[in-house]
């Protein structure tokens, strides 16, 4: 079941970021991002168990669809446990977000950096109508590059 994330999850999102992801992040980190993004932040919960996470955030920049300034959604992270990939449940986590970026925060378009090597990820939301906007050189601490992939609400 998809809910809103709560305080007291936070503990059990550190430990599927930190075995899912390269990105780890200090709790006050994701602490900050509950304490201004809440209604936009959810977990996927199964007998008391957490599944999966999605964390967002809101910025202003140039659209990514014409030379217009926009408010934007921007998912920061967003992770399913191995084991209970491939059930829908990111899709699920993803457009639970997208829709309350717009409807909570306004947000006019969303957008995402992802390792242009992460092929599951960028498959996944180019199905959700995400589109690849640029590659972004050694984005990563490794020097991997991002695609920035973005969609219109
Ligand atoms: N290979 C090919 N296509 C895939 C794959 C894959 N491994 N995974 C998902 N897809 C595509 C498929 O089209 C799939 O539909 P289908 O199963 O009917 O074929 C569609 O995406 C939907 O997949 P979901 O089941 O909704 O996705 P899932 O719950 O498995 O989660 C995720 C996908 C989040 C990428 C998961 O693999 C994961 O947690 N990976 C590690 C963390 C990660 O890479 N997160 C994204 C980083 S970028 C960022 O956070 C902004
Ligand atoms: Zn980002």
């Amino acid at each position: 079941m998809v809910r809103q994330a709560e305080p007291t999850d936070i503990p059990d999102i550190m430990q599927i970021n930190q075995e899912t992801l390269p990105e780890n992040y200090p709790e006050h980190f994701f602490r900050e991002i509950f304490d201004r993004y809440s209604k936009a932040f959810f977990v996927i919960e199964t007998e008391g168990k957490l599944l999966g996470y999605i964390m967002c955030r809101m910025e202003g920049g140039v659209s990514n669809f014409g030379l217009r300034w926009v408010r934007r959604g921007h998912i920061v992270s967003v992770a399913v446990l191995p084991g209970y990939r491939r059930h829908g449940l990111a899709t699920q986590l993803i457009q639970e977000s997208t829709k309350a970026l717009a409807t909570e925060y306004n947000a006019k378009e969303v957008i995402l950096e992802v390792r242009t090597t992460n092929l599951p990820a960028i498959k996944l939301y180019e199905k959700l109508g995400f589109q690849r906007i640029r590659t972004l050189n050694a984005y990563y601490r490794n020097g991997e590059n991002a695609q920035l992939m973005a969609i219109q609400m």
